[in-house]
């Protein structure tokens, strides 16, 4: 079996590798585990951690390990998020497909379960939607957004975060909020997001006052 990897993950793969401090990528929703194999067989990660909190999805993880003859290097976990998994100093934890609010909630469970958080670990976020509530959410609780990158794919535009632990709670704009605080900085790389984003925004706008007054400030 091929695992070529689509535009969305391939964008997440290439973000994650960046972060790569300890070799070990703990990919929590997993379902297909292309992530994984992928960044195993070309030796971006050492190790994987595969989560889901379905079985079905578990199995074909699980399936994908053992076709590509990983199991030595992957192990599966049926878990909520990052329930019970063993999180080591410079990890990468990916989250990807899945809800902003199903993020959040992952991440501040998993901060709950820990006095301190483990050295140098990195968040990979690929949020399918609530992606501004996700930001808001993370500035709040101690965390900043190192990178941002989008992607356009089957018709969807996808955005993916790298984000670190500070502890310290930072502020965000709201133009930051809606907009990105590292994407911002980088839209002459990204017009149709720009573009994408503006419309939306402008729609939401009409019923939202937060999201028109972010809109009159924009250049
Ligand atoms: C749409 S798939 C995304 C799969 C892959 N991460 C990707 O980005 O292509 C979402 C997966 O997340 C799993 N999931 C949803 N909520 C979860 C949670 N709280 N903990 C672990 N897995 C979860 C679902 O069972 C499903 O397999």
């Amino acid at each position: 079996m091929r695992y070529d990897l689509t535009v969305r993950l391939k964008m997440i793969a290439d973000l994650a590798s960046r972060y790569k401090v300890s070799g070990r990528l703990i990919d929590v929703g997993a379902d297909h585990g292309l992530l994984s194999v992928y960044c195993l067989k070309n030796d971006v990660f050492k190790e994987a951690v595969l989560t889901d909190i379905n079985e079905g999805p578990l199995s074909r993880a699980d399936e994908a390990i053992r076709s590509n003859l990983l199991s030595e290097r992957a192990s599966t976990m049926l878990t909520d998020g990052l329930d019970g998994v063993e999180v080591n100093d410079g990890d990468v934890i990916v989250i990807a497909g899945m809800g902003g609010l199903n993020i959040k909630d992952i991440i501040g469970r998993f901060m709950n379960e820990h006095d301190s958080m483990p050295k140098d670990i990195t968040f990979i976020l690929q949020p399918q939607k609530s992606l501004p509530e996700l930001r808001e959410w993370l500035y709040g609780n101690g965390f900043v957004i190192d990178d941002e990158e989008a992607c356009f794919e089957t018709g969807f535009y996808y955005c993916v975060l790298s984000v670190k632990y500070s502890g310290k709670e930072l502020p965000l704009s709201d133009r930051e909020i809606y907009y990105g605080p590292v994407m911002l900085t980088k839209f002459e790389r990204y017009p149709e997001y720009r573009a994408f984003l503006d419309r939306v925004y402008q729609v939401r706008a009409r019923g939202d006052k937060r999201i028109r007054d972010v809109l009159e400030g924009m250049e």
